[in-house]
């Protein structure tokens, strides 16, 4: 670890501290020591500590991706703690929380503590996991909150396997009331998605697969939003896909009601048409919607709606994405594309950079309770550096994780992390 070094001459955005202009940082120790944005308190090139230098780069608070699949214990053919967060860390990660869907499940302080131990050895960024809402993700019965809770789990979730019973969900919400973390909600019904396996419509039709309506998704946003009224719990709606849950959560934001919502590059950038070769790649759970809920989730980042961009990375090896449509895992490994995918929406005039910022790293680390997603003294020096201009082409082969499976495969993105810092190392990335 480097002792003390500088970071200068690049443009530093910091929606925690309403910082957005070229500045230097100060590190110590693993943490930063000061911010400064005025030039006159520049360093000097002959100072003897280390200089970072940032022209024209970009400096933002290390991002924090709340919804990540990092598959061990149980699935390393998949994923690893060791690639998972090496991924993260290229795609400017410094922290993710990783989801319990494990083997075993991730739904008591065991499993909590194995995957910290894990990271500690093993990982390069800091991982905050969240544990499942119940006992093997059965939907059944709670599981262990509270001890996993002080193991160190920071939500709570059963995603990939929606909470189907209603007064589970609300006792979940209610138990979690008392320790103040949020219930993040897969939103499905699973017996109106009745196995679909894309978006229910005309493609769908016309590819012989079996659909999932919009309405599976909504139906079980307005439950949420209703028992998170009714027991005053805090309820984050995961992955939204459809113009019908934009409305319901807006609706419940303007009511009062204790919900925040995320949504993933992918819901943003492709439709269900990305499925039409049944590329695999393109299979994720909720599917890929339409044009009309794309301009929808646009807008609701936009106006606030939608408090976070996560990226629900969900590798799979690709020897399961080659099994034909309908038997192939649900999925996209998205840590080394959602920041060029993202940056779009700057482009778009959709999202200003600190409004992205606020989503992708200061909004996550603030609903989870984190001290992240900030440049404020005193923080841990976890720092992502962008060059902003720097086109790159997406070539799932040069992922560091080992989930390949991507639809953005031979897309040009532009933006990309040339270094970030975390754990008080420093990666420079290619
Ligand atoms: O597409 C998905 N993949 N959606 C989920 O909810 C779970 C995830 C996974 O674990 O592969």
């Amino acid at each position: 670890m480097l002792k003390q070094f500088f970071i200068k001459n690049g443009h530093i955005v910091d929606p925690s501290q309403g910082i957005n202009s070229t500045g230097e940082i100060f590190i110590e120790n693993g943490k930063i020591k000061s911010v400064k944005v005025s030039k006159s308190q520049s360093v000097k090139d002959s100072d003897t500590k280390k200089v970072i230098d940032a022209e024209g780069l970009y400096v933002f608070p290390g991002f924090v991706d709340m919804h990540t699949h990092l598959r061990e214990p149980g699935f390393q053919h998949k994923e690893t703690i060791r690639t998972g967060t090496l991924a993260a860390i290229k795609g400017g990660f410094t922290s993710v929380c990783p989801m319990p869907n494990t083997n075993p499940v991730n739904d008591n302080e065991a499993v909590t503590e194995f995957i910290l131990r894990k990271n500690y050895s093993e990982g390069s960024c800091y991982i905050f996991p969240i544990g499942a809402v119940t006992k093997g993700q059965r939907g059944e019965e709670l599981a262990e909150m509270w001890m996993m809770k002080k193991a160190g789990c920071v939500a709570f979730s059963d995603d990939g396997m929606p909470v189907m019973n209603s007064l589970i969900m609300r006792r979940a919400l209610g138990y979690s009331k008392i320790f103040d973390v949020p219930i993040i909600s897969h939103c499905e019904d699973i017996n109106l998605s009745d196995k679909g396996v894309m978006n229910e419509g005309k493609l769908s039709t016309l590819l012989g697969l079996k659909g999932v309506p919009c309405a599976s998704e909504d139906i079980m946003v307005a439950r949420d939003i209703m028992l998170s009224e009714l027991t005053g719990g805090r309820l984050h709606i995961a992955h939204v896909s459809t113009k019908g849950s934009v409305r319901l959560i807006r609706d419940a934001k303007e009511r009062g009601i204790r919900v925040t919502a995320e949504t993933c590059p992918h819901y943003f950038s492709i439709t269900e048409a990305a499925v039409k070769d049944y590329n695999t790649n393109a299979k994720v759970n909720p599917p890929l919607r339409r044009d009309e809920d794309i301009e929808a989730i646009k807008e609701a980042l936009k106006d606030g709606t939608i408090d976070v961009i996560a990226t629900d990375h969900a590798p799979h090896h690709t020897d399961e994405k080659m099994l034909e449509f309908d038997r192939a895992p649900s999925g996209i490994s998205g840590l080394e594309t959602a920041l060029g995918l993202s940056l779009r929406l700057v482009e778009e005039g959709i999202l200003t950079i600190e409004g992205l910022i606020g989503k992708i790293s200061l909004n996550p680390s603030k609903i989870l309770g984190l001290e992240k997603g900030t440049l404020k003294a005193g923080a841990d020096a976890d720092i992502t550096i962008v060059d902003m201009k720097k086109e790159h082409k997406v070539e799932a082969e040069r992922f560091e994780s080992m989930g390949k499976n991507t639809p953005f495969e031979g897309w040009v993105l532009k933006g990309r992390t040339v270094m970030t810092i975390c754990k008080g190392n420093i990666f420079e990335i290619s």
